[in-house]
């Protein structure tokens, strides 16, 4: 009987030190794995910006995730802020690739080759492009212009789909003073994973285990600088790897440095595409100010190219009224109470979950 015990007892122990090893040494492999692909992210880049330096440009330096195949988004960028004006300002633009994935069939990589040739603004890593890579892609960037732009004030991340006016973005940087652990934009508070199987951005309890993320800054438009970026991207091979890249670079990684996340003013950002559209209209036809600085653009690519020449010829021609109260956006614009952020599929899913 006691012998029994014994057996029973040893077998447990057995057990129980299989199963700490184990589990140690999962970590340590994703760890090591993480290290491996960190190192690879920097050094193993595919294309690299031929045709750029912030030795000149010290005061911003602008990395746009773009998603290979997205040429007409990039043109649209380049267009609504082409390299003279970014110089002129002391920016410099840099947009994020990754890999063309087996599923594309209107891109070659000879087509990114000659893209890269005639602007020398494209940084391509070696990973594939998928929206679960999207925090190498997202790291890759905070890595390149921490490394290469160290002196720059600072860091404007954007999305390809997101639409912003570069003067406004400029206005509000030059007021910006202290910089030390800078990290602004849309602060995101109390968001839930998402726990069902039918969900696109569905986050298994082994991915992400506690019930609410940390607060953290939607990646469409977040303002850092080049220390902070070296110190959050220099922190993420002690984290395993957590492809939802936003949350992860701004929330996890910040809240683990104790970084403070500071929200963007009052009336700068427009959630919903529709009253960016209204907004637009309104500032093109019935020369209405629109005095919002960011939105998303709806699937329309040339958006950013309209919304900052039509603010760009406001301010030229000096005829633009401010939006009174009575012409309040949510009151003039009501098409978008129609559809909600949270209900429709492909682009509307981005939106939720960045929201
Ligand atoms: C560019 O920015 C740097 C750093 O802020 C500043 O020293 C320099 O004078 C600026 N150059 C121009 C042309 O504005
Ligand atoms: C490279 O930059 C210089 C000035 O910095 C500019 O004049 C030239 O047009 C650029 N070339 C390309 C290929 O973008
Ligand atoms: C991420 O990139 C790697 C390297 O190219 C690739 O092997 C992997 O399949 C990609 N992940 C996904 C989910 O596509
Ligand atoms: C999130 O919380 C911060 C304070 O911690 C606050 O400044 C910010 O406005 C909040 N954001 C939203 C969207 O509620
Ligand atoms: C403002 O000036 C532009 C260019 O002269 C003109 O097309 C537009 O109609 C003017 N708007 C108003 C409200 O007068």
């Amino acid at each position: 009987m006691q012998r029994k015990f014994v057996y029973l007892a040893i077998l447990l122990v057995i057990a129980l030190t299989s199963w700490i090893y184990w589990n140690s040494n999962d970590e340590f492999n994703n760890t090591l794995v993480f290290l491996k692909r960190k190192n690879y992210i920097i050094k193993d880049v595919q294309i690299k910006p031929s045709n750029f330096s912030c030795k000149s440009q010290l005061f911003l330096v602008i990395i746009v995730t773009s998603y290979v195949g997205h040429v007409e988004l990039r043109s649209a960028h380049r267009r609504a802020m082409p390299s003279d004006m970014l110089r002129q300002m002391n920016a410099s633009r840099v947009f994020l690739l990754a890999q063309i994935p087996e599923t594309e069939k209107f891109i070659t990589q000879s087509a990114i080759k000659d893209e890269s040739n005639e602007f020398g603004d494209i940084l391509q890593g070696t990973f594939t492009e998928n929206y679960r890579n999207l925090t190498y892609k997202h790291l890759m960037g905070l890595q390149w212009a921490s490394i290469n732009c160290d002196k720059t004030k600072f860091i404007l991340k954007v999305d390809d789909d997101t639409v912003f006016n570069l003067e406004k973005t400029y206005e509000l940087l030059k007021t910006l003073d202290h910089t030390s652990n800078f990290f602004m934009g849309y602060m995101l508070n109390n968001t839930e994973p998402k726990r069902s199987r039918e969900n696109k951005w569905y986050v298994t309890w082994h991915e992400y285990s506690r019930t609410e993320y940390p607060p953290y800054l939607s990646g469409w438009y977040y303002i850092t600088t080049p220390g902070v970026a070296a110190t959050v991207s220099d922190e993420a091979i002690y984290h395993p790897y957590f492809w939802i890249d936003d949350i992860f670079v701004t929330g996890i990684l910040t809240e683990a440095l104790g970084i403070k996340l500071r929200q963007l003013p009052d009336n700068y950002w427009l959630e919903y595409y529709e009253l960016l559209e209204c907004c637009l209209n309104d500032m093109i036809k019935k020369s209405i100010k629109c005095d919002y600085v960011i939105g998303p653009n709806g699937g329309r690519n040339n958006l950013i190219v309209e919304f900052n020449n039509a603010v760009r010829n406001c301010i030229s021609w000096q005829n633009c009224t401010t939006r009174t109260d009575v012409q309040n956006l949510n009151k003039v614009c009501v098409a978008y109470k129609q559809r909600t952020i949270f209900s429709d599929g492909g682009k509307a899913e981005v939106q939720y979950i960045k929201l």
